[in-house]
C-alpha cells in the first residue's frame, strides 16, 4: 500500500486488509465510488480504480477520497440556509396566523367579553358592536346583543311599574288622609257650630250672652282654629312635590303634625298616639315633606299592627341623645306584636309585606328618603309579642339654635 498521507511513509508496507477502506476496494474489485473511513479515521467519500495496466499478478488500487466534510460542505451551507429560510417562514406564518386570529377571533372574544362584563355590572347598555359581521362569533354577539336588549327593557318596563306602583302607593297615602282630614275636620266645626247656636239664642232682642259664654265661646274658636291649622298644615306638608328642600326643623312640631294626620285611622282601631318631646330639643336640618312621610309612613305601620288588638299604644318621641355633637333621635314605638327576627331584614325590601291590602314600599321610601337627608340613619329594633321601635337619628344644627318646642 502507497497513500498519500501527511506521514504516508508510515504506512509504505503495512498490512491493513482489516482497514475499512481496503475492504470496500476489495469487494469493488473495479471502479467505483464509496464512503468509508479512512485510515487515519477521517471519513471520506472515495473514488476508487484498479490499476489494470499493472503487468504482475497483484492488484493495485487506486482511491481517491475527499473527507465528508469538505465534499459536503456546499450542501451542508444550503441546508442551513433552507433551514434557517424554513424557521423564518415558519416565524412569519405564526405571526400572520396571529394577526389573523387577533382580528378574526380576539378582538370578537375581547368584545363579548367586554360587553358580558358590563352588562354584568349593572350597565344594560351594554353592546357588543359586532352586529354586521357573518362569522359564528357574530352570530354569538347579535344573539347577545339580542338579549342585553330584551334585558334592558325589561329593566325599563319594571322601573317604570315600579314608579307607578310609588305613586299609586302615594295616592293611596294621599286618600286615606283625605278621609282622615274631613273626619277630623268635622269636629271642630261641629264645636263651632254649637258655640254660634248658643250664641245666636242668647242674643234676643236687648238681650246679650254674658261674659262667661262670651270667653267660653271665643276660647273653643280660638281651640278649634289652632286644631283646624295644624290639620291643614299636616296635609299640605304631605303632599308636596319631592323636591328635597332642607331646612330647619323643630321636630316637636312635625310629631304632633305626623300625630294630628293619623289620629283619625288611629282611634278608629282604639289605637291611642302620644307625643314627647322635650320643650327645649335642639332643631335639625331636613327636607319637612320628605320626614313628615318617613313619620306618616312609619306611624301609619305602628296603626296597622295594631289594628286586631284594641288598646294600642303609638309613641311618637324625639330627645337628644348624650355626649357632645349629641345626635338628635326621634322614634316611633308601638305596642304591636313585633316582627319575627328572620323578617327584620326584609321589611326593608320593596315590595315584601305581610298585610293582604299592602304595597310593602312603605319602608322602601322611608329608607330611601332617609338616605337622602345628610347625616340622617334610620335603625329598626323589635321584640315579638312586645312591639317595634323606628329609631331615626339626625344631627343637630347647634345648641345655640334651640327650637322653641312646646310639650303637647
Ligand atoms: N311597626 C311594625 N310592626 C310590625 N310589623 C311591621 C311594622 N312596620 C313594618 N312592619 C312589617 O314590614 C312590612 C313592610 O312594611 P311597608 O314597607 O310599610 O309595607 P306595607 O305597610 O305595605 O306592608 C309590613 O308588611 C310588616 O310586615
Ligand atoms: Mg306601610
Amino acid at each position: 500500500m502507497s497513500p498519500y498521507h501527511p506521514q504516508g511513509d508510515a504506512w509504505v508496507g503495512r498490512q491493513v486488509a482489516d482497514a475499512p477502506l481496503a475492504k470496500v476496494m476489495l469487494e469493488k474489485r473495479g471502479e467505483g465510488t464509496a464512503t468509508g473511513v479512512g485510515l487515519d479515521g477521517v471519513p471520506r467519500l472515495y473514488g476508487l480504480t484498479r490499476l489494470s495496466a499493472t503487468p504482475d499478478a497483484s492488484e493495485v488500487y487506486l482511491a481517491v477520497g475527499i473527507p465528508r466534510s469538505v465534499a459536503l460542505a456546499g450542501s451542508n451551507r444550503a441546508l442551513v440556509r433552507n433551514l434557517v429560510l424554513l424557521g423564518l417562514v415558519a416565524v412569519g406564518a405564526l405571526v400572520a396566523a396571529r394577526v389573523v386570529a387577533e382580528r378574526l377571533v380576539l378582538r370578537r372574544t375581547e368584545a363579548l367579553t367586554a360587553a358580558t362584563k358590563r352588562l354584568a355590572g349593572g350597565d344594560l347598555g351594554a353592546r357588543t358592536g359586532l352586529a354586521g359581521d357573518d362569522s359564528e362569533l357574530g352570530h354569538l354577539a347579535r344573539s347577545f346583543d339580542e338579549m342585553a336588549e330584551a334585558v334592558e327593557q325589561r329593566a325599563a318596563e319594571r322601573a317604570r311599574a315600579a314608579a307607578e306602583l310609588v305613586r299609586s302607593e302615594r295616592m293611596a297615602a294621599l286618600g286615606r288622609l283625605a278621609a282622615g282630614v274631613a273626619h277630623e275636620l268635622r269636629n271642630p266645626l261641629s264645636v263651632i257650630a254649637g258655640r254660634i247656636e248658643i250664641l245666636k239664642h242668647q242674643m234676643a232682642p236687648g238681650q246679650a250672652p254674658t261674659f262667661a259664654v262670651l270667653t267660653r265661646s271665643l276660647a273653643q274658636f280660638e281651640e278649634a282654629a289652632e286644631r283646624m291649622r295644624r290639620i291643614m298644615e299636616g296635609l299640605s306638608t304631605y303632599s308636596k312635590p319631592a323636591k328635597p328642600d332642607p331646612t330647619p326643623l323643630d321636630l316637636g312640631e312635625l310629631l304632633r303634625a305626623t300625630s294630628e294626620v293619623l289620629a283619625y285611622e288611629a282611634r278608629k282601631h282604639q289605637v291611642s298616639i302620644s307625643v314627647q318631646v322635650p320643650p327645649m330639643l335642639p332643631q335639625v336640618v331636613g327636607d319637612r315633606s320628605a320626614l313628615m312621610q318617613v313619620f306618616v309612613n312609619l306611624a301609619t305601620n305602628a296603626v296597622q299592627a295594631m289594628v286586631e288588638t284594641a288598646g294600642g299604644q303609638v309613641t311618637l318621641k324625639a330627645y337628644e341623645s348624650d355626649g357632645s355633637g349629641s345626635p338628635i333621635v326621634a322614634e316611633v314605638t308601638d305596642t304591636g306584636p313585633g316582627i319575627a327576627p328572620d323578617a327584620l331584614a326584609q321589611i326593608w325590601v320593596p315590595f315584601y309585606t305581610t298585610k293582604a291590602e299592602g304595597t310593602g314600599i312603605g319602608l322602601s321610601i322611608v329608607r330611601s328618603l332617609v338616605e337622602q337627608q345628610p347625616g340622617a340613619a334610620i335603625t329598626v329594633e323589635s321584640r315579638q309579642g312586645a312591639g317595634t321601635t323606628f329609631r331615626l337619628t339626625m344631627s343637630a344644627i347647634g345648641a345655640d339654635v334651640l327650637a322653641r318646642s312646646s310639650a303637647s
